[in-house]
């Protein structure tokens, strides 16, 4: 079984891969027109979230039997397309679930007490002290909008610094804790803060848009560590012009490359010159363990396979 590896994993996935016997091509950095040239060559891929893997690369990948994705969002593979062609798509749904959930409460613990700002201030040689008074999260209410693996993870930490935690999810979880489930509405209306968990799908696409906005309470802080799509960019930036809402922490965006729009976003400051947007480029899932429980559950899914069809 001869498997491509198409962006950065961790080298004891290579390892253990080839330790099993598997043939590994080590192309982090491959280009999507090297992928379609290449692609017949290989019976397995690896993908993070850099490597798009639509229904042209599936068909130039006559040989291909699975598709690997490290991480959780499938949104890069044509899935539907590949299953139809015999070919399995798998990933690694919680092996950087509480990566993410720590950035979230992360930026909720700086978007209330503006640790980023205290910083680029303190660079710049200032000493703001009293225009630095913050707020503090516990006694505060936080809405998520979908309480999968992360929404759930997010909601016990949340819980456990004292927040009150509700959340908006199509299904009804088996174990809340201490979260209770209301209303898309009701979270829009109810929270101090919104973090938001759900995937990218038509049903979630700018899910909190002008109406959403207009619906929350004025002073409200967002948290995005989902996907850029989620949020409408332009509704957010124009509801923290108008102050409704107070601060927003980003970690994913509509467009990932460098983008004109998102210094936009990073231009807006509060009356004290202070960002009133704070961000990431996508870093979620990106810690150490995150890293490594994702490249060993890879390696796993892999030698699985190649045993079951050796
Ligand atoms: N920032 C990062 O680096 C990073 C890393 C991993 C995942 N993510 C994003 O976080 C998302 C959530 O990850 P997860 O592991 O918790 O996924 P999950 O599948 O465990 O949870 C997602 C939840 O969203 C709910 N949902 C789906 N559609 C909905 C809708 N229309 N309205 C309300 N709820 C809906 C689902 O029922 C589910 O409970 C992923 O889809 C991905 O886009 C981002």
């Amino acid at each position: 079984m001869k498997v491509l590896i198409c962006d950065p994993v961790a080298p004891t996935t290579i390892q253990a891969l080839q330790e099993a016997g598997i043939e590994v091509d080590n192309r982090s950095d491959i280009t999507a027109e090297e992928l379609l040239r290449d692609a017949a060559n290989y019976d397995g891929m690896v993908v993070r979230s850099r490597t798009k893997v639509p229904a042209e690369v599936i068909d130039a990948a006559t040989n291909l039997k699975i598709v690997v994705r490290g991480g959780v969002g499938l949104d890069n593979i044509d899935v539907k397309y590949a299953q139809s062609k015999g070919v399995s798509v798998c990933n690694t749904p919680k092996a950087s679930s509480n990566s993410v959930a720590e950035l979230a409460l992360g930026y909720m613990l700086a978007l209330a007490r503006r640790i980023p700002q205290s910083t680029m201030s303190m660079t710049a040689g200032e000493w703001k002290k009293k225009n630095l008074r913050g707020t503090e999260i516990a006694g505060k209410t936080l809405g998520l909008v979908g309480f999968g693996n992360i929404g759930g993870l997010l909601g016990k930490k949340a819980t456990a610094l004292g927040m009150n935690v509700i959340f908006y999810d199509v299904i009804t979880p088996a174990e809340p804790g201490d979260a209770r489930q209301v209303s898309l509405d009701e979270v829009f209306a109810q929270s101090d803060y919104i973090s938001l968990h759900v995937p990218l799908l038509p049903a979630t696409k700018n899910m909190l848009n002008a109406e959403a906005f207009a619906k929350m309470k004025d002073g409200v802080y967002i948290v995005n560590c989902a996907r850029g799509g989620v949020v409408d960019e332009d509704a957010l930036y124009d509801a923290l012009v108008s102050g409704k809402v107070a601060g927003a922490a980003v970690d994913v965006f509509l467009d990932e490359k460098v983008n004109p729009g998102n210094p936009k976003l990073f231009g807006l400051k509060d009356d004290n010159g202070f960002n009133k947007v704070i961000g990431s480029p996508h870093i979620g899932a990106a810690t150490i363990e995150g890293q490594t429980r994702v490249g060993a559950e890879v390696a796993d899914i892999l030698i699985e396979f190649y045993k079951a069809n050796l």
